[in-house]
C-alpha cells in the first residue's frame, strides 16, 4: 500500500489490517497508552475544499503519532493562483513525508500521487471518500464483531460516499443495496465494478434498497460543488428520506450512519438522527482512529 487515493485500490486484507490497527490505536487512545509511531515526521494537509472532521483529525492524529502537521489552505498555497499539481508534487516531496490533499477532481489526486514521492491519502474528492468509508466500516465492525455477511443501505446521492461504500462494502464481503433517484446515481466505474457481485443491487426504490439492512447510510443532496443545484435536487429526491417509517423496513435495532455533516429534514429527520446519535458520533469519531491507522500503514511500508 503506497498511497490511499480511493477504496478501489485497497485488497479486502489491506481494509481489515488497516481496520484491526485503527481498533488496536483506538483501544491504546482510550487507555492511555502513548503510540508515537511517525516521530519526526511530517505531513501536509491542502484543503481546497472545507472541513471539520477531516481537519481536525489528521492534525490531532498526526499530533498523537509524533508528527507535524501542516494546514496548507489552497487559499493561501500557490496552486489557488495556478500553480500545476505536478510542479506542487515535486515540492512537497521534498519537504514533507507524506500528503493530504481535499480536493474537486480524482484526477488530481491521482497526478500527485504520480509526480510526488511520498504517500498520498485521499482526504475527499467529488469521486471518492476512502477515510470516511474506512472509519464507517470500523464502526459497522466495532457493533457487529463482523462485515462479512452483513447488509448495507445507502440512500440517497450517488456521490463520493456512495462510490466509496459500494467499493469498500463489497470488499469487505458485505451486500450492499443502494437506492438513488434517476440521474443521481453512482460513478460508472464503481457500477462496473459492483454490477454482476453477488448482493449488489441499485435502485430507485428506497423501500426495496432498505429491506432488512442491518446498517443504513446516507449524506447530503447537495456536496460540496453542487450547491448551487440545492434546490433541484431537493424535489429531485424528494422520498429519498431516511427517516423512523422508511426504518421500520430494515432489520429490528439495524444501525444509522451519517459522514456529516447532517441536514436535518433533508436527508435524514431530525428523530432519527437523534435517535441513532450515538452511532454517528462514534463514526465521527472513528476518523481519527482510522487515519492514523492509515498514516502508519503508509509511512512504515514506505520505509
Ligand atoms: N465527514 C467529513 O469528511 O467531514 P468534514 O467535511 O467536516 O471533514
Ligand atoms: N458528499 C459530501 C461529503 C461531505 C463530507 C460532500 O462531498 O460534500
Amino acid at each position: 500500500m503506497k498511497h490511499l487515493l480511493k477504496m478501489m485500490d485497497l485488497s479486502k486484507a489491506e481494509i481489515i489490517a488497516i481496520l484491526d490497527l485503527a481498533d488496536q490505536l483506538k483501544y491504546e487512545k482510550k487507555h492511555g497508552i502513548s503510540h508515537r509511531l511517525l516521530e519526526g515526521k511530517s505531513i501536509g494537509l491542502i484543503f481546497q475544499k472545507s472541513s471539520t472532521r477531516t481537519r481536525v483529525s489528521f492534525e490531532t492524529g498526526a499530533y498523537q503519532l509524533g508528527m507535524q502537521s501542516l494546514f496548507l489552505s489552497s487559499r493561501d498555497l500557490q496552486i489557488g493562483r495556478g500553480e500545476p499539481i505536478q510542479d506542487t508534487a515535486r515540492v512537497l516531496s521534498r519537504y514533507l513525508d507524506c500528503i493530504m490533499i481535499r480536493t474537486f477532481a480524482q484526477q488530481e489526486v491521482e497526478d500527485l500521487a504520480a509526480y510526488g514521492s511520498v504517500p498520498v491519502i485521499n482526504g475527499l474528492t467529488d469521486f471518492s471518500h476512502p477515510c470516511q468509508v474506512l472509519a464507517d466500516l470500523m464502526t459497522i465492525r466495532e457493533r457487529y464483531s463482523v462485515l462479512e455477511g452483513l447488509k448495507m443501505c445507502y440512500i440517497g446521492d450517488g456521490d463520493n460516499m456512495a462510490n466509496s461504500l459500494i467499493v469498500g462494502g463489497l470488499k469487505s464481503g458485505m451486500q450492499v443495496s443502494v437506492a438513488t433517484p434517476k440521474g443521481y446515481e453512482p460513478d460508472e466505474s464503481v457500477l462496473a465494478f459492483a454490477n454482476g457481485q453477488e448482493g449488489f443491487v441499485l435502485t430507485q426504490d428506497p423501500k426495496e434498497a432498505i429491506a432488512d439492512a442491518d446498517v443504513v447510510i446516507t449524506d447530503t443532496w447537495a456536496s460540496m460543488g453542487v450547491e448551487s443545484e440545492k434546490e433541484i435536487r431537493q424535489k429531485a429526491f424528494s422520498g429519498y428520506q431516511v427517516n423512523h417509517e422508511l426504518m421500520q423496513l430494515a432489520k429490528a435495532g439495524a444501525m444509522v450512519q451519517h459522514c456529516l455533516p447532517a441536514y436535518r429534514g433533508q436527508e435524514i429527520s431530525e428523530e432519527l438522527f437523534e435517535a441513532h446519535a450515538d452511532e454517528i458520533f462514534e463514526e465521527a469519531e472513528n476518523r481519527l482512529h482510522a487515519q492514523k491507522a492509515v498514516m502508519v500503514k503508509l509511512l512504515q511500508d514506505a520505509r
